[in-house]
């Protein structure tokens, strides 16, 4: 029987790659989005994926959510936490609101999503979370205190639900993007990400599909002893 993934963020940029991989990799895919109705339309006419729309920062419409997809997709195995917002600008200038939006939505998110499927995970002896951290977690980068904040904080809670999952049979990794061609990366500065790509060895943007390989390579089954990882995919920008 075919294995259910659920995709946070999963109709627009790096998500919808990864959605997109997963169903034709053979998962019964439900992908969640957060607010843009029309791309999440798009997404399901061009697709066929069903669309659910919740907000991950809020635990009790998180459970709700995934009640739904359970019930109506399956019990689900996999779960991709990708959801994430950026609100950057110096820390001088920056709003209570501004940092909380971005913990809610990028950190406390896999919290929420997590503490949805974990219980089903340890009854059925199988799980698969993938937490989409970004290499600005592991570097920190100007203007984004908040966002490397949430993104290094998927570091620790990586690790630590690793070990409790180990003994179920439930990997937990995190992936660490460098700068991949989605609308969010984009949306900086062109001087400033022109600044940006000249310290990508490899010289251009990820590809969206650069990351959806690497989570069909840590969903699957065969993938058992990859556990507490990270995976940086930057083309270079961070050696470790
Ligand atoms: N390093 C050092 N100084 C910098 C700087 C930098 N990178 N950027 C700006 N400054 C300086 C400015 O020159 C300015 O100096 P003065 O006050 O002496 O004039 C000062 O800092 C304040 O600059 P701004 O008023 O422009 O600052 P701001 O609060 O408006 O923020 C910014 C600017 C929005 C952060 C802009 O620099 C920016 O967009 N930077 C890119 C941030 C970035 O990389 N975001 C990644 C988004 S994609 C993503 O997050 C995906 C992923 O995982 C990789």
């Amino acid at each position: 029987m075919a294995r259910t993934a659920l995709v946070t963020g999963g109709t627009r940029g790096i998500g919808e790659a990864i959605s997109i991989a997963l169903k034709e990799a053979g998962y019964d895919v439900a992908a969640n989005y957060g607010g843009n109705d029309a791309a999440a339309q798009a997404f399901n006419e061009r697709t066929g994926i069903p669309v659910y729309k919740f907000n991950v920062g809020d635990f009790e419409a998180v459970k709700a959510g995934i009640a739904k997809i359970e019930a109506e997709v399956g019990p689900i195995d996999v779960l991709v936490n990708n959801a994430g917002i950026t609100r950057d600008g110096a820390l001088s200038k920056m709003t209570p609101e501004r940092w909380q939006e971005v913990i809610d939505t990028n950190l406390t998110s896999c919290f929420n999503c997590a503490h949805a499927v974990i219980d089903g995970m340890r009854a059925r002896g199988f799980g698969r979370i993938v937490n989409m951290s970004s290499v600005n977690g592991q570097a920190g980068q100007f203007g984004q205190s908040n966002y490397a904040a949430s993104k290094a904080g998927l570091f620790g809670f990586t690790k630590s639900l690793a070990q409790e999952g180990a003994a179920k049979g439930i990997t937990v990794n995190a992936i660490a993007p460098g700068y991949v061609d989605t609308e969010m990366v984009r949306a900086v500065p062109e001087e400033v990400l022109a600044k940006i790509i000249k310290r990508i060895p490899v010289g251009r943007l990820g590809n969206t599909t650069d990351i959806a390989r690497a989570v069909l390579f840590l969903a699957d089954d065969a993938a058992g002893f990859i556990t507490g990882a990270t995976l940086s995919i930057n083309g270079g920008m961070r050696m470790e």
